[in-house]
């Protein structure tokens, strides 16, 4: 096993925070503690806020609020920065595979030769199904979209797999850990076959991870079906790049609903259900979408200004990010694995591809966009990159959801190993009427 350099063992105090108090009973501070982390902001340490001074924080879309600590990814939104146990986003996409990310996500450090050979072993034998499972899929419409289905079936494994319900236990722990991520693109390849009316194709434990996500999406029993290495190895990068992210939307859903002792595979289905909203996983289908109805370069400069119009519903999707006020890290090794996919693939000539770069040009260039800092995201070129591989933009948020779930469960399992843990339950400011008595019917306007 590799040893790591440097990490902190917890968040060290030292320094305070005052908070001046003015209200109606006067002048107070109260002096807070403030921590420090490996790298990254400081905070200031509120949970004795409440109980000192009466107050809450009020922070109802979590701008300034760390929900927790961590050791997994650390981001640095204005340097453009991904780390994942320390290690460069762009060294792991262009060095390592996506089996060994997951090593790296979920036990804290690459592993060494015969670990790994292990690691793949395990997730390989958890990649099939229970053959029950074939039943709730066949209960949806054959339109159903894929998060829907996925949302379904991985709720449906917790009834599954109730019977290590101990999840205080480090073995049932690491078995759902590695049930979830095997699964993942077997559900999603088997929504996708159901969708188009295919059979169904079992993973083949000869095959890599990526190679059987393309696999079990493409082959059928008629013919024998040869993965493409290029694409194999971009399957990979993407998965690599969509794995893990900090506390984002999903991820804190899935840390949440853990907080309460769920089952993982009933935390991980909340994660799939907000990953698929279009501000978060469900914006590189949105930008497909979007790039298609652009259609062509001379009508950008309409959809640019469309997207600065604050009475004009439309984003330009895939820009902007929450965190990131500089370039993305993955989009960049996502705009060079599109021009190296498209180039292999013969696809240089791409009709969205053009009108991607062409849109990325002329909106950093512009001061709207400048000003707010909206960069290219993760997103931005994932969907032309999936699309060239014949995935259809339906499934690309799946193919996110498949990449995530070691991320949403690394996070799950760091949550449940803390020995601090609470269930995470927040406050609100309350706005609504005072109290007031009952009024009956007939007196009512
Ligand atoms: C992901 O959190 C994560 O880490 C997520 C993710 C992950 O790996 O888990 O990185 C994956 O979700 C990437 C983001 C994918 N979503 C999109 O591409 C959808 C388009 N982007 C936006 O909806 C938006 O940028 C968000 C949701 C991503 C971030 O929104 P914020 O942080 O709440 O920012 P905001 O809405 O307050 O915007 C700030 C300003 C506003 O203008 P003003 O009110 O200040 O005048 O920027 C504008 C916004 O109107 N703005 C945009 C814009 N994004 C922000 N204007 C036009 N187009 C956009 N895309």
């Amino acid at each position: 096993m590799v040893m790591a350099t440097k990490k902190s063992e917890a968040p060290v105090a030292g320094e305070s925070a005052t908070v001046t108090i003015l209200d109606g009973k006067g002048k107070r501070e109260q002096a807070l503690p403030v921590l420090s982390g490996t790298l990254g902001p400081k905070v200031i340490d509120v949970r004795s806020l409440y109980g000192k001074t009466g107050y809450f924080t009020y922070d109802p879309a979590f701008m300034a609020t760390a929900s927790c600590e961590s050791k997994i990814t650390y981001i640095d939104g204005d340097q453009g920065i991904l780390l994942h146990r320390g290690y460069p986003i762009d060294q792991l996409a262009e060095k390592s595979d996506f089996l060994e990310v997951c090593h790296l996500l979920l036990n804290g450090e690459l592993p060494n030769a015969e670990e790994k050979v292990k690691f793949v072993h395990d997730i390989t034998y958890h990649t099939m199904l229970h053959e029950q499972v074939i039943n709730f899929l066949r209960g949806f419409r054959r339109d159903a979209h894929p998060m829907a289905v996925m949302v379904g079936i991985v709720g449906a494994l917790s009834a599954f797999y109730h019977d290590e319900t101990d999840y205080e236990e480090p073995h049932a722990r690491m078995v759902a850990c590695y049930r979830l991520i095997a699964k993942m693109p077997t559900i999603a390849a088997f929504a996708y076959k159901y969708s188009i009316g295919q059979p169904f194709i079992y993973p083949q434990n000869h095959l890599t991870y990526a190679e059987n996500v393309l696999h079990m999406l493409f082959a059928t029993p008629c013919e024998t079906y040869k993965v493409s290495p290029t694409l194999a190895k971009a399957m990979d990068r993407i998965l690599i790049l969509h794995a893990d992210h900090e506390q984002n939307a999903s991820t804190s859903t899935v840390r949440l609903a853990g907080s309460s002792g769920a089952n993982p595979f009933a935390c991980i289905a909340a994660g799939i259900a907000t990953l698929w909203g279009p501000a978060h996983g469900g914006a590189n289908e949105a930008v497909i979408r979007m790039l298609k109805r652009i259609g062509t370069k001379d009508r950008i400069p309409e959809f640019v200004n469309r997207a600065k119009d604050k009475d004009d519903p439309f984003r330009m999707m895939g820009f902007g990010h929450r965190v990131y006020k500089n370039f993305d890290p993955r989009a960049k090794v996502m705009r060079q694995t599109c021009d190296e996919v498209l180039g292999e693939l013969g696809l240089g000539d791409d009709p969205l591809l053009p009108i991607a770069k062409e849109l990325e040009k002329i909106a950093l260039e512009d001061s709207y966009f400048i000003e707010r800092k909206l960069y290219p995201n993760v997103d931005f070129y994932s969907g032309i990159i999936l699309q060239a591989m014949g995935i259809p933009s339906r499934l690309f948020t799946a193919v996110f959801a498949m990449a995530r779930t070691v991320g949403w469960i690394a996070q799950w399992k760091e949550m449940m190993e803390d020995p601090g843990k609470k269930i995470g339950r927040p406050r609100q400011i309350y706005t609504g009427y005072p109290k007031r008595d009952y009024v009956p019917i007939s007196r009512r306007g």
